[in-house]
């Protein structure tokens, strides 16, 4: 039996951390042997909030993409790609754009939170409402049948399933009507118990150093109730506790939740021991990494390769619109 086509990208706004790790890219990972898998980098739509100051999105794609090898998903599984590439998004997304009624898109919750949230933006642009028109255009593209989303995604995979139906019934059936696949949102913090985020300046990512892990979980937030060395903590409030459920064997896991009970251990030692772990378990990572930094030949002909196969269904996808659109 074929397998299912998914598609997902990320915007390249920088270096991945543990919180990417956690929730898509482990997802990603697991689901490159059960479906055949698109992965792309999603550059025009960082222009929709960075049209201001772009210099940083070239360096952010090579290093996501660097990420993305490193974590191990794997180029012979699934066809990874940038989106400016394939300069058939722009033209769906302008047919897309021709049949997407306008309030469907001022209805779109994300538009009013992002707008709300990022006000040191000027976001009221064509090109920011028309997001997730975009979106539409980069998942049908490929004919894919689900898409691996957070839960903040989801509203954009829904008005992607009106835009294909509202295609479909115009000029006829071309496109599958994408599921959403729900991502399970990753429980670990930042070192400050915010939400992991590059821009809060509270994450680890998956290109630092030991070193800079140790410094980073030396300054985590722990039980913020325990002053002292010798107040007991709750374990089920500490996101250092969290980390040890991830990275910890269950024996050491178990032996900590008593011990910080208990007083018996301390949260310099605790986090000592957890970053040790911590490191460890990016070992693998951290080796990838620098074989393929060591040849950005290989990269390159990764990067081209996926590039390529993308290229070619999007163009014959564009051959059957345009006959259909008649235009
Ligand atoms: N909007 C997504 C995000 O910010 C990125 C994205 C763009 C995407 N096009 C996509 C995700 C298509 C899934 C499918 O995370
Ligand atoms: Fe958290 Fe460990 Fe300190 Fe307990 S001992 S509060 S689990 S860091």
């Amino acid at each position: 039996m074929a397998k299912k086509r998914i598609l997902s990208g990320m915007r390249p706004t920088g270096p991945l951390h543990l919180g990417n790790l956690h929730g898509a890219l482990a997802n990603w990972k697991r689901m490159q042997d059960d479906y055949e898998c698109f992965f792309f980098i999603a550059d025009w739509h960082a222009l929709t909030t960075d049209y201001e100051s772009t210099q940083a999105i070239k360096g952010n794609i090579y290093q996501v993409f660097l990420d993305w090898l490193s974590v191990g998903l794997s180029p012979e599984k699934c066809t990874l790609f940038v989106q400016s590439y394939q300069k058939e998004h722009a033209e769906l997304f302008l047919l897309l754009a021709m049949i997407t009624p306008l309030p469907w898109l001022e209805r779109n919750p994300t538009y009013k939170e992002q707008i709300a949230q990022l006000k040191n933006k000027d976001l009221s642009t064509f090109g920011f409402l028309g997001y997730p028109v975009l979106q539409a255009a980069d998942i049908i593209m490929y004919k894919a049948e689900g898409v691996p989303v957070g839960i903040d995604q989801a509203p954009h995979v829904e008005l992607t399933r009106e835009i294909a139906r509202r295609f479909n019934y115009l000029y006829g059936e071309i496109f599958p009507v994408p599921e959403t696949i729900l991502t399970e949102t990753s429980k670990i913090l930042g070192i400050d118990r915010r939400k992991m985020s590059k821009s809060y300046n509270n994450a680890i990512f998956l290109s630092d150093t030991p070193e800079a892990i140790q410094d980073k979980v030396a300054q985590m937030i722990t039980d913020p109730q325990r002053a002292r060395r010798g107040d007991p903590g709750d374990p089920q409030v500490c996101n250092v506790f969290t980390f040890h459920g991830l990275y910890s064997d269950p024996e050491t896991v178990t032996r900590i939740d008593s011990e910080c009970r208990s007083a018996r251990i301390g949260c310099v030692a605790c986090k000592k021991l957890m970053a040790e772990r911590l490191i460890e378990a990016l070992d693998p990572v951290r080796k990838k990494r620098s074989e393929y930094e060591a040849r950005p030949d290989l990269v390159a002909d990764i990067l081209a390769s996926g590039n390529q196969k993308a290229r070619e269904i999007a163009r014959r996808t564009m051959e059957e619109v345009r006959e259909a659109v008649k235009a």
